[in-house]
């Protein structure tokens, strides 16, 4: 066999090399655009330009001041909400690296000199409020501050309830009617009337005029109710009294969750029906607006503790739905909401600025 001529062989070469570099390359695209740990480009991602930037996949989220004071375990969004998508802290050095920052309103208040008074352009600060308009105080300065929401209201960024699932095949629906011994109930630790709580307050009286009401906490009585008696004692009633401290649009708190959850019917005052019905099955529960006055409610009540099968269809929705048990104490009342910040700021990456805030929530 002849050997190629010189000029073959340089040809030759020269395209081997070429496929090499090909092969190279196309390795080196692949591989770039389907590494799992692929970081985004600087100008896509504003942490790149800050010294000390965290290349964990999980953002920070800062909790800014301990709400009110109270502690509570930072791992317990895993436990308690199967939420995992951040690493949440309450330790300010992190501050430059927080992608989010909560800050409780009320706090913000009391301690307006510890605001930070610069922020990454990365970083959204999260308002987290809590209480109806009429309990809360206007903090100056606040109006063009934040870029997210997160309270009860349903238009909030990050709304935080104690919402009713739709039931799954899966979940089995062997609902028994809890043993009750008592009909009316009503747990009221609240009864200072600046707070809003004179109309609910008066009905109470009106009602009791017509119905017996078994009253626990300390509004009404000295019989202070223990977390560990507070589901229990819920279920022993057949009825529950779920009045607001003050009547606001969406503010339906967890004192309709407690009966829901607990299998007993929940007597709700708080913004009009169509409201609740937002949130909760017609026929899942008794507004005090359904009846022209306390003692035709009254009168209700006592017709559906003789008439069992009208009384169990209260708890039809039960088979579609489900409510869930609120946690109880008070430094586990700010686990929810807390989580679910942390879990939106990982999922959700829009800028924002919340504009008017006061216009918004007290409108
Ligand atoms: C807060 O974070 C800083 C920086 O990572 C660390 O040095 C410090 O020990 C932390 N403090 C607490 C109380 O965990
Ligand atoms: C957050 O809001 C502030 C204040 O209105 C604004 O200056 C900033 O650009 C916003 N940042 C993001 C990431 O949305």
């Amino acid at each position: 066999m002849n050997p190629p001529p010189p000029g073959k062989l340089l040809c030759m070469a020269k395209i081997s090399a070429l496929l090499i570099v090909c092969s190279l390359l196309a390795f080196f695209f692949f591989y770039k655009s389907f590494s799992p740990k692929w970081t985004p480009p600087p100008f896509l991602d504003a942490r790149a330009n800050d010294k000390g930037a965290v290349t964990n996949d999980k953002p920070i989220v800062l909790l800014w001041f301990w709400p009110l004071g109270a502690k509570f375990d930072l791992e317990a969004c895993p436990l308690y909400y199967n939420i995992d998508s951040c690493i949440l802290t309450a330790n300010r050095s992190l501050y430059n690296e927080a992608e989010g920052v909560i800050f409780y309103h009320k706090d913000i208040g009391w301690h307006f000199e510890e605001m930070p008074k610069s922020r990454p352009a990365f970083q959204r600060w999260i308002w987290f409020h809590v209480e109806s308009p009429t309990n809360t105080a206007k903090v100056p300065g606040l109006d063009n501050m934040f870029n997210l929401t997160l309270n009860y209201r349903r238009d909030a960024d990050i709304t935080v309830r104690n919402e009713i699932k739709v039931r799954t095949k899966d979940m089995k629906d062997d609902f028994v009617l809890p043993k009750k011994d008592k009909l009316v109930c009503w747990i009221v630790s609240n009864n200072i009337h600046a707070t809003g709580t004179a109309v609910r307050e008066k009905y109470y009286y009106e009602l009791s005029k017509h119905i017996t009401i078994h009253m626990f906490g300390t509004a009404f009585t000295s019989q202070r109710l223990t977390y560990e008696d507070y589901y229990p004692t819920i279920a022993s009633c057949k009825f529950y009294l779920a009045f607001e401290n003050s009547i606001h649009r969406d503010y339906i708190t967890e004192k309709i969750n407690g009966p829901l959850s607990s299998g007993t019917v929940p007597v709700v005052l708080g913004p009009p029906r169509a409201n609740y019905e937002k949130f909760y099955p017609p026929h899942s529960f008794i507004h005090i607006n359904d009846f022209p006055d306390a003692k035709s409610l009254a009168d209700h009540l006592l017709f559906l503790d003789k008439h069992d099968e009208e009384y169990m269809q209260y708890f039809e929705w039960r088979k579609f739905y489900t409510a869930t048990p609120h946690l109880l104490t008070f430094e586990k009342e700010f686990i929810q909401p807390v989580c679910l910040a942390c879990d939106f700021v990982a999922k959700n990456k829009e800028y924002r600025v919340v504009q008017g805030l006061y216009e918004w929530y007290f409108s």
